[in-house]
């Protein structure tokens, strides 16, 4: 059996890939299922989870580990972070799982990483959410971009602070103000991955982290130790009858 890198892999879904059986979920998940009573927390749950054993199923075939899907169990942990095992045994990897709007990320690192991910879908969000939810360099930076660059510049570093306090464990019982998102003035249409900085109050100091658009979402990554841009999992690499789709035009 090989080390891990202390690489990170990425895998994004959406919810035309996700099959209608649900033979690829554990007994335990399933039960979990059937806990959810709004359709649309359903679709997102089911979404994830589909997300994640993909990316997790194509992490463990580097390792020529091939567990059938419904033995990959990703289950919540009391904070509500996501937890690996396979075959009931806690798995070699760390996740994190994101969904907005009939879209998945999820984000594979080694299990003494830790890490946190979203995705956000880009809009014009309010100024209001600016000023209750970010620092005031944080304000400023976005007080410096006009029409879609603030657009993305907003949803930017609300995915990145949510990233920090999933990467943290905590969410949104933290304040979202105890994270400083540090990205300098993004380009609007970065569609390779560029470095962040998130600094958070308290235990963790700094962590590092990647930022990219994907079509009309932006994506973020941190990580505990800095890593290199995250590596997408390929559709060819996963087990799945999915074809790979063109990347949508930013
Ligand atoms: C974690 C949180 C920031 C997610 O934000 P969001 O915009 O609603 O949703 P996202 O799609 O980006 O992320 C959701 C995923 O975050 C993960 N998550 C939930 N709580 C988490 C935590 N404490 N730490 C790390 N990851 C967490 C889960 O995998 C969840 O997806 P799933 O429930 O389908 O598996 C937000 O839900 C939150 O702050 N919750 C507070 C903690 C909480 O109440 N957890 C619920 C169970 S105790």
């Amino acid at each position: 059996m090989s080390a891990l890198p202390a690489c990170c892999r990425y895998l994004t879904a959406r919810i035309d890939d996700v099959p209608d059986a649900l033979d690829w979920l554990s007994p335990r998940e399933r039960a979990t299922l059937e806990t959810l009573r709004i359709a649309k927390r359903r679709q997102d749950w089911l979404l994830g989870r589909w997300a994640a054993k993909q990316a997790l199923a194509a992490s463990l075939a580097r390792r020529d580990e091939t567990p059938p899907l419904r033995a990959i169990e990703i289950l919540a942990a009391p904070d509500g972070a996501p937890e690996v095992y396979v075959a009931a045994v806690a798995a070699p990897f760390a996740i994190s799982i994101s969904h907005s709007g009939g879209r998945a990320l999820c984000a594979v690192v080694p299990r003494t990483v830790a890490v946190g991910c979203d995705v956000e879908r880009v809009e014009p969000r309010d100024d209001r959410l600016v000023e209750d939810f970010f620092l005031p360099d944080e304000v400023a930076a976005v007080r410096r971009h006009e029409g879609r660059a603030r657009d993305v510049m907003v949803t930017l570093v609300w995915s990145a602070k949510e990233s920090a306090l999933k990467l943290l464990r905590e969410g949104l019982r933290r304040d979202t103000r105890s994270a400083y998102v540090a990205i300098g003035d993004p380009p609007v249409a970065v569609t390779r991955w560029a470095p962040l900085a998130v600094r958070c109050e308290g235990r963790l100091g700094s962590v590092s982290g990647w930022w990219r658009r994907s079509g009309d979402a932006v994506l973020t990554v941190v990580t505990g130790i800095p890593v290199a841009p995250p590596l997408e999992i390929e559709a060819r690499d996963c087990r799945t009858t999915r074809r790979p789709r063109p990347e949508v035009p930013s």
